[in-house]
């Protein structure tokens, strides 16, 4: 069964066709630059550009799987979480050509997929930790089995990659800037600021307070972030990127001993674009007992065949979708499925 994967759910447009034995055969992802230039997604825009590129993405995709649309026999779409305007134009293309070609459509939670996408291609043992580190989501979720997640904790306020695109930000950074401050880290001293990591008692994550003690160390007390940047040597500007980096993943990292002995998990897989990011492997790494598994790179940031090969499982197992509504927020547990 050839599955056409659609994802739409932020700023990448993105199509790719997964084969019946589970291959990724294209994965075109086209990100939405126009954005850069207002330093976060605007929706507005981001709708109006899926709009305009899917159509493109699309043929590509299936030039680059070599396979007429008509082959296609299941179409996995991204129906939550996600920007509402962004997510419909998905959803409603997705039903277009479910509908034209008269084949089964499933829906396919965006933040499970980023964490299923880690398990890819290797043998997992279950329960796992599944840890979802993107720019809109920061979620740890239990999973009793391969297609089963069970949310146990999120942030209370910005996500983990949000926090790294602000403090881009505050640094003179473009947007996303998640890479670019690992870049600039690798040259800082982790040590030469001393951020405090939230620790709250629950498995909830918060980051904002770290936002604000580096925005202030950046711009000075009371400052906010329309205060000028101040010119900043060089090697500082690598301390503050290295030492908000550390404090940002000892807020996750630090939980997960506690968590793994909790849950009896086995081990631990880590999806989404902040998981590209080497310090919060190696620092994962070495605070976990059991195995850590991350998204391979080109799976870590949006992707639709992240979507196609999860849609398949859950097809497989439930059957199709039987109504398709975007959903903007997170929901659990989520009505439409049983997993
Ligand atoms: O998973 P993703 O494409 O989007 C969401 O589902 O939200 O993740 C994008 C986020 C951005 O915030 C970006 O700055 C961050 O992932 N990111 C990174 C790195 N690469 C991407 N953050 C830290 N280090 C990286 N190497
Ligand atoms: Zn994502």
């Amino acid at each position: 069964m050839l599955t056409l994967g659609l994802e739409s759910s932020c700023d990448e447009t993105s199509c790719a066709v997964v084969s019946a034995e589970g291959k990724i055969l294209s994965n075109v992802v086209a990100t939405q630059l126009e954005h850069s230039a207002y330093g976060g997604v605007i929706p507005e825009l981001a709708s109006r550009a899926h709009l305009q590129q899917f159509p493109d993405i699309v043929k590509r995709s299936l030039r680059e799987a070599g396979i007429a649309l008509e082959e296609v026999e299941l179409i996995a779409v991204t129906h939550t979480p996600g920007l509402i305007g962004s997510l419909s134009v998905g959803v409603n293309l997705a039903k277009g050509i479910a509908a034209g070609l008269g084949i089964p459509l499933i829906g396919v939670n965006h933040v499970e997929a980023h964490i299923h996408a880690a398990s890819l291609d290797r043998e997992v043992d279950f329960p796992a930790l599944g840890i979802a580190a993107s720019g809109a989501h920061t979620a740890v979720f239990l999973l009793r089995s391969p297609l089963s997640f069970e949310l146990i904790g999120k942030t209370r306020d910005d996500a983990i990659g949000e926090t790294f695109d602000k403090v881009a930000r505050f640094l003179g950074l473009p947007y996303p800037g998640g890479a670019l401050i690992e870049q600039l880290a690798e040259q800082g001293d982790p040590y030469a600021f001393s951020f405090s990591s939230s620790n709250l008692t629950d498995h909830a994550f918060s980051f904002s307070g770290l936002k604000t003690a580096v925005l202030y160390a950046i711009k000075g007390k009371n400052s906010n972030h329309k205060t000028p940047l101040p010119q900043i040597p060089h090697q500082k500007r690598a301390d503050l990127a290295a030492s908000f980096q550390r404090a940002a993943f000892t807020t996750i990292v630090q939980k997960i001993p506690s968590i793994i002995k909790e849950f009896s998990c086995q081990t631990v897989l880590v999806g989404g674009g902040v998981a590209n990011n080497r310090c919060f492997q190696d620092m994962l790494r070495h605070g976990s007992s059991v195995p850590v598994h991350f998204a391979s790179p080109h799976l870590c940031c949006d992707n639709a065949a992240m979507i196609a090969v999860l849609g398949r499982k859950l097809f497989d197992l439930s059957g199709p979708s039987t109504e398709i509504v975007p959903c903007a927020r997170y929901q659990w547990p989520l009505a439409s499925f049983v997993h």
